[in-house]
């Protein structure tokens, strides 16, 4: 179709140059013999004038050039003499490709709100916000990989459907093509997944991390990319039901490397999105006040600030705060004490180390003190944990024991075991959730705006 991306126009085209762009109209306003169109295509943040005289053919076509109107538009390149654009079209010819009709297309150009547009999934990419917001998640995702490339990680593919349960917190998705109307039964009444489609109980994974161990213990470092499922029944603008997760996994690695991957990764992230997507960030900020380039700038120079689980406790303990939830040793941070730390004590990014193990997984690294296993949970401000991550218990008689602690099938994971009996080496990774970084990013309150298609509990379109 021969067309230019008005993102392509706006930086490199020149005066007088033909042009043909395609987009949907988002407004229209005319005057006198003469009439304004603005066009996005999505490339951008910006739209781009189109200004038809009534001396132009098109000038027969505008009735319908409605707002949400799809049109391919011809014309030769002007500067334009209006503030806040560099480029216009002098149009000469206008094809309509698919009409919107005014009474009926629910986009207008008055402003929406969030919750109305995620009752319209569908259209709402088509608005600046959700444009923005989704140009922002792919810069994003461009650098996740633009960092692990660039330090020798090799990104493995780890599945989608497994048989382990990662987190052994029991809230899987099951994967199955048995019958539900009538399904076999094994003594004691319990459902007989060996009649199933694998021959075994299987589900939609909720991390790649135990592959991604096999893969670190051979490869040396990897990460995954990829979406990963909860079924928790958790109804918070945090939690998703599938979610994006980045899991980098370190042979030869401890806590301390974990711990220093997590910073750079992050810091590197929030100056890349500045510096390839500062016009949404922008945009976003001046409509929502929930971000800001500048905010993001500070937060993306400044170090994290380390503190373990115990100080952790009693900063809290000590600040004299009503919190809904309690605050004790052994008792896990909700996500009211997470901000506290971030927002009101530190300022900035957390870490926060060395866990009671009690309310961590089964495959993390006892510490000597027996109390206390090598965890980090990344926290920062307004959303709280960000990152989630650990050094992996290398030792196969700790690792058992744990494990059968822990409720966890040992017969099951004796290939998991067999990582710690052959060459076995320490190691350590993280989880990334990449809404929450898409959403401290943007600054946008609800996880559900920053995925097409939000999954959650009694929540599925499409
Ligand atoms: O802390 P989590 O559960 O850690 C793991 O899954 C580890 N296996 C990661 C690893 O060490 N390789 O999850 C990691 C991150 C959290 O910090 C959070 O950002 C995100 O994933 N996350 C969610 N994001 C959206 N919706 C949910 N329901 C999420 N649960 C976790
Ligand atoms: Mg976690």
């Amino acid at each position: 179709m021969q067309r230019l991306r008005i993102k392509n126009v706006l930086s490199e085209g020149h005066a007088g140059q033909p042009v043909t762009v395609c987009g949907w109209v988002r407004t229209k306003r005319e005057s006198k013999g003469i009439a304004f169109i603005a066009l996005s295509d999505g490339s951008t943040q910006d739209t781009l004038q189109l200004v038809v005289s009534e001396t132009s053919p098109a000038f027969q076509i505008l009735a319908r050039c409605n707002t949400g109107a799809a049109i391919k538009a011809a014309g030769s390149l002007k500067e334009s003499p209006a503030q806040g654009q560099k480029f216009e079209i002098e149009v000469s010819e206008i094809e309509i490709f698919g009409d919107a009709d005014p009474a009926s297309y629910p986009l207008q150009k008055k402003g929406h709100t969030l919750e109305f547009l995620r009752e319209i999934g569908h259209l709402r990419p088509r608005t600046n916000t959700f444009g923005a917001i989704f140009r922002v998640r792919n810069i994003l995702a461009e650098a996740v990989h633009e960092f692990f490339q660039g330090r020798g990680f090799i990104w493995v593919h780890t599945p989608v459907i497994t048989a382990s349960d990662c987190e052994g917190a029991g809230d899987m998705f099951t994967v199955t093509s048995l019958p539900l109307e009538s399904l076999p039964r094994a003594a004691g009444g319990v459902v007989d997944f060996s009649q199933d489609f694998f021959g075994k109980h299987a589900y939609l994974t909720v991390s790649g991390q135990l592959e991604a161990e096999f893969l670190a213990m051979s490869l040396g470092d990897v990460y995954t990319f990829g979406p990963t499922f909860r079924a928790e029944n958790s109804n918070t603008s945090r939690h998703l039901s599938e979610f994006w997760m980045i899991e980098p996994e370190m042979a030869f690695a401890d806590l301390k490397d974990d711990m220093l991957l997590a910073e750079d990764f992050f810091r590197f992230l929030c100056r890349r999105a500045l510096e390839k997507g500062e016009s949404e960030i922008a945009f976003l900020e001046k409509f929502y006040k929930n971000t800001s380039v500048a905010g993001l700038k500070d937060l993306a120079e400044k170090s994290f600030v380390h503190i373990t689980y115990t100080d952790a406790v009693r900063e809290l303990e000590k600040s004299g705060e009503k919190f809904e939830f309690p605050v004790k040793w052994g008792l896990d941070l909700q996500s009211e004490h997470e901000r506290y730390l971030t927002d009101k004590v530190f300022k900035g990014t957390v870490i926060v180390t060395d866990y009671p193990k009690e309310i961590k997984a089964f495959y993390m690294k006892m510490n000597d003190d027996g109390r206390t296993v090598a965890a980090m949970d990344v926290l920062v401000p307004k959303i709280g944990e960000i990152i989630g991550g650990s050094q992996r218990e290398e030792r196969v008689d700790v690792l058992t024991e744990r494990m059968s602690k822990s409720g966890i099938p040992v017969e099951n994971m004796q290939w998991y075991l067999d990582l710690r009996r052959f060459g076995s080496a320490p190691h350590a990774g993280f989880g990334l959730g990449f809404e929450r970084l898409v959403q401290y990013i943007t600054g946008m309150q609800n996880i559900r705006d920053v995925i097409p298609c939000p999954r959650a509990p009694r929540e599925i379109k499409f």
